[in-house]
């Protein structure tokens, strides 16, 4: 796990913090080492007006309707925003899930993504059969391109770079800032697949927009979970993000987190 030091948490060294978060202190002031899993669908609240008030906070991680996410889950999403250091996570149904829901929730028809050659196969897929079918415009970049060559495949209307690094089954090692300001200085976002480096590459100190991890490998580690996470850098970015997972409804199992 990264030497990282965590501000919010006081200095403490991200390992440190980690052996506290995820773990909501219950109201009597106890609590069990591991959160209770949660499951539920509707939400029953004290009258209109809470409920009403309620949801106007699907920003907030907070318990509105089971197919928003449940209490563990949202324990989850922060625990997740914190190893990778954005300022929101949303945990979805696969890895696979974390790929696409940004490309869906970012691009509209007439746009441009810019991925990397040696993209995870089923993400370059979901490219090739979808959103070409919805007039999104997609290349490729070698895994290898230096900044003068990758610059050579942004397009006016170039509104995603999406990379991967190391990159499936090839290994190539992306150059994530120069990515990162190549995407910046055309007005688009850098879109990374941080799964293989997950607790030890930091996305968003080096300029990463979307972070996406397939929870299911390392986090989950024991071959028994399905599920994915896309991080944000800020506000602006969650917003856009957050209503399109349950829009697609590719929400979690309501067990995830457990
Ligand atoms: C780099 C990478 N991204 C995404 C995924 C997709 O994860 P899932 O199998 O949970 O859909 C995988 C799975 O192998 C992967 O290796």
């Amino acid at each position: 796990m990264t030497d990282r030091r965590n501000v919010d948490a006081g200095w403490q060294k991200l390992g440190t913090s980690l052996t506290h978060a995820g773990r909501a202190a219950a109201p009597e002031g106890g609590t069990y080492v591991n959160l209770p899993v949660e499951r539920g669908s509707t939400v029953l609240f004290p009258s209109l007006q809470s409920m009403n008030r309620k949801g106007l906070e699907r920003y907030d991680h907070t318990s509105i309707y089971g197919a928003m996410g449940s209490p563990t889950q949202h324990e989850l999403e922060k625990l997740i925003a914190q190893i990778e250091g954005g300022t929101d996570c949303q945990i979805v149904s696969s890895g696979l899930a974390a790929c696409t829901t940004p490309l869906l929730a970012f691009l509209k028809a007439g746009d441009h993504c810019l991925l990397v050659d040696s993209i995870y196969g089923p993400t370059r897929r979901f490219a090739e059969n979808m959103l070409r079918r919805f007039g999104v415009d997609i290349s490729y970049f070698p895994p290898c391109a230096s900044r003068a060559e990758v610059e050579e495949y942004v397009q006016p209307n170039t509104r995603i770079i999406f990379t991967e690094s190391p990159g499936s089954h090839t290994f190539e090692v992306q150059d994530i800032p120069m990515l990162a300001d190549v995407a910046h200085s055309h007005g688009a976002r850098l879109f990374l697949d941080n799964t293989w480096g997950f607790g030890i590459f930091a996305p968003f100190e080096h300029g990463v927009d979307v972070s996406i991890q397939a929870l299911t490998k390392y986090p989950a580690g024991h071959s028994d979970v399905i599920a994915g996470a896309i991080t944000v850098a800020d506000q602006a970015s969650w917003h856009i993000l957050r209503d399109a997972p349950s829009s697609l409804a590719s929400l979690p199992d309501r067990t995830t987190a457990g």
